[in-house]
């Protein structure tokens, strides 16, 4: 089965991306024939300048691999070293109706958020799309959020195979529900742009001061806390077994403990669980020419499957 995913380059790697991507991805590679990028073209829609684009793209590789994409089981490279990718959105484009694009929720949110509203912003789900297509994918593990996209991409597809043939291969989202929307820290979907973020790599001390900004209800020390709906309780428990959230299910209601300890416990659940790709990190950052050297490979395979198909779909189509 081929499954595939991709991830922005457009700040830090949060634990929503953690859980809602990359968690997924590590142990999918395991069994699957697995293909992955920065998504950098995507990224290119809230960018604001060459430099930070650059190196928001150099980052996501370096914390993908550090969290255990393995180059050896794994295709990866950077969106924009396949363009391949731009000649199949733009076919795609003729088999996209406006109403379809009208409806993603993504850009409305985008536009609210003040996101200038530009065509390419309007037609990123085409350029998804695209990505999905080009390499025959089968799965595609996201987060909540993009199941939307992939059903976009599978009603594109559609249409474009009545036309045409069975050219295309349908895909299908792969949501793991119990990670579907990881909230952030004021319990809205954690994300870069709402500000609510808690960063994969940051330094001890940083970690526990945004643990300590997790919002949670004001219940005097002594009185049992509700763990049920906060936010400390929701994240931490994405680190344990059902034995360990009963237990702590039962600190929560002994009332002998405070938010505060809840907060540290969470900041501890986090560096540990992330000890090991923060070694990696470091390996990398000394390395960046085997990182280079690693996206390259994957853009070559990537780039071979995809010229591949877009032989078949320019016949198909006449060009
Ligand atoms: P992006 O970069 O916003 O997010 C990357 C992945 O992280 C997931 N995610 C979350 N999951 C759970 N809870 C959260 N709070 C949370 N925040 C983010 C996202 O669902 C996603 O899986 N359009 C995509 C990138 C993309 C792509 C593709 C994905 C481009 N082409 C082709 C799949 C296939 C995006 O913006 O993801």
């Amino acid at each position: 089965m081929r499954v595939l995913t991709g991830i922005q380059a457009s700040g830090k790697l949060h634990l929503g991306n953690y859980f809602g991507a990359m968690k997924p991805m590590v142990e999918l590679q395991e069994h699957h024939e697995l293909f992955t990028f920065i998504a950098n073209y995507h990224s290119l829609t809230s960018s604001k300048d060459a430099d930070t684009l650059r190196q928001y793209t150099i980052d996501a590789a370096v914390d993908y691999l550090s969290i255990g994409i393995d180059p050896n089981k794994t295709t990866f490279w950077i969106q924009s070293h396949m363009p391949e990718v731009l000649e199949l959105y733009w076919i795609l484009s003729k088999f996209t109706p406006m109403g379809l694009l009208e409806r993603a929720h993504s850009y409305k949110d985008k536009v609210a958020k003040g996101i200038p509203a530009s065509h390419a912003l309007f037609s990123y789900p085409v350029l998804m799309a695209a990505d999905i297509l080009i390499l025959d994918t089968e799965k595609v593990p996201v987060g909540k959020d993009q199941i939307q996209h992939v059903e976009m991409t599978r009603d594109i597809a559609i249409k474009f195979n009545n036309e045409y043939g069975e050219i295309l291969t349908l895909p299908d989202h792969l949501v793991q529900e119990d990670v579907a929307t990881i909230p952030g820290i004021d319990g809205q979907k954690m994300s870069k742009s709402y500000n609510n973020a808690i960063d994969l790599f940051m330094d001890e001390k940083s970690l526990q001061k945004r643990c300590n900004k997790i919002v949670s209800s004001s219940t005097p020390l002594g009185e049992p806390l509700e763990y049920e709906g906060d936010n400390v309780y929701a994240l931490a428990s994405l680190f344990l077994n059902d034995e360990e959230k009963l237990e702590l299910q039962a600190r929560y209601k002994s009332g002998k403990e405070g938010y505060g300890h809840f907060k540290k416990y969470l900041k501890e659940l986090i560096w540990e669980e992330l000890g090991e790709a923060r070694e990696k990190r470091e390996y990398y950052l000394n390395h960046m020419d085997e990182v280079e050297d690693i996206l390259a490979q994957g853009a070559k395979k990537a780039s071979a499957i995809a010229s591949a198909k877009m032989e078949k779909v320019k016949a198909a189509i006449g060009l």
